[in-house]
């Protein structure tokens, strides 16, 4: 039997972050580009002492049982949580680990490279060149929409919608935000911010930076996008089901908005067969929005130092459960 405590890690994850795992644990990795099934996972957590997981897990009560007692932290490499049931983690006194911090700029590049693509409809001229469509400079050939100068409109102003309004301001951009969960919204933040009806109906470029809740669960639905400018985009770096993507399909198609991008989708991967992809005024990408080598690299390393200060029993440098330090 090892003297290194036992983990799993349900995929291979950036080599630095990897080896502070590796050289600290009896680590097993999983070895596939496709996370592990759901019975292998409940079968490959039995009896382990830390799990390091990704987004694509579902972690509930059912997984943190089948490993059992000795559970003594989880370890997301990812800054949302939403893929892992916090309260039964909580109940069970195990710590829940994120990477907060890190991949705020360069999910907030990203967010705004999506603004400039769908407002400027990059991808979908680059179709348009390698379909061989391309005849002579046209006067009005994919005619697009401004940028600079126009009002954008963050809904969740944390750390990655204020990093995107610094950008904007960069383009002199009016920036609205939208963040119930800002009791007294600091006055020194820039923008202003309004209700969640004026934002969509001033806003030329809506961008969504709201974790996953029950709240924010399909919280742009058909009534939302009713609200927006038919010259209007939306862009979601956040996660897939904070849009409806069946209203998103109706909006796009009958062009009561002008155009969406993004990052993320509902279901994770987006069918090949959704009516979605049929549209042209629709850019997506495969949920990349903090893939730069760097960013990948330190939200390996920081879930690797989550994991191994949860085996230590210290407390996680960063932890999304806090309240599971109040019992202890
Ligand atoms: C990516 O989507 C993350 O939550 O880190």
């Amino acid at each position: 039997m090892s003297i290194w405590p036992k983990v799993f890690v349900t995929r291979m994850i950036p080599e630095k972050g990897q080896s502070m795992v590796t050289d600290f644990c009896d680590a097993e990795v999983w070895p596939d580009e496709l996370p592990p099934s759901r019975a292998i996972l409940l079968e490959r957590v039995r009896g382990i002492e830390g799990l390091l997981c990704l987004l694509t897990d579902r972690i509930d009560g059912e997984v943190m049982d089948a490993a059992g007692p000795g559970l003594k932290v989880i370890s997301n490499h990812a800054v949302g949580v939403d893929n892992i049931d916090l309260p039964a983690a909580t109940r069970r006194g195990i710590p829940v680990g994120n990477t907060p911090g890190i991949l705020t700029n360069a999910t907030a590049d990203f967010a705004f490279a999506l603004i400039l693509a769908a407002a400027r409809r990059v991808v979908e001229g680059e179709r348009f060149v390698r379909d061989g469509r391309w005849k002579t400079w046209g006067p009005s050939l994919l005619l697009g929409t401004d940028v600079f100068g126009a009002t954008l409109g963050i809904i969740g102003y944390g750390r990655i919608g204020q990093a995107l309004a610094k950008r904007a301001s960069g383009f002199e951009m009016r920036i609205l935000y939208y963040d119930p969960s800002l009791e007294s919204p600091n006055p020194y933040l820039p923008g202003k911010p309004v209700g969640f009806e004026t934002l969509l109906g001033e806003a030329d470029f809506v961008s969504l930076h709201t974790p996953l809740t029950e709240e924010t669960h399909h919280l742009i639905d058909d009534y939302a996008l009713a609200l927006m400018k038919p010259s209007a985009v939306l862009i979601n770096t956040s996660r897939g089901p904070v849009v409806d993507p069946q209203a998103l399909y109706r909006a796009l198609k009958q062009r009561r908005i002008f155009a969406a991008a993004l990052d993320v989708t509902d279901p994770e991967p987006i069918s090949v067969d959704s009516p979605l992809l049929d549209l042209d005024n629709l850019t997506v990408v495969p949920h990349i929005a903090s893939a730069s080598r760097t960013t990948r690299e330190k939200m390996a390393t920081m879930a690797a130092e989550n994991l191994i200060a949860g085996l230590k029993g210290e407390r996680l440098p960063n932890c999304a459960n806090p309240e599971v330090y109040a019992s202890a």
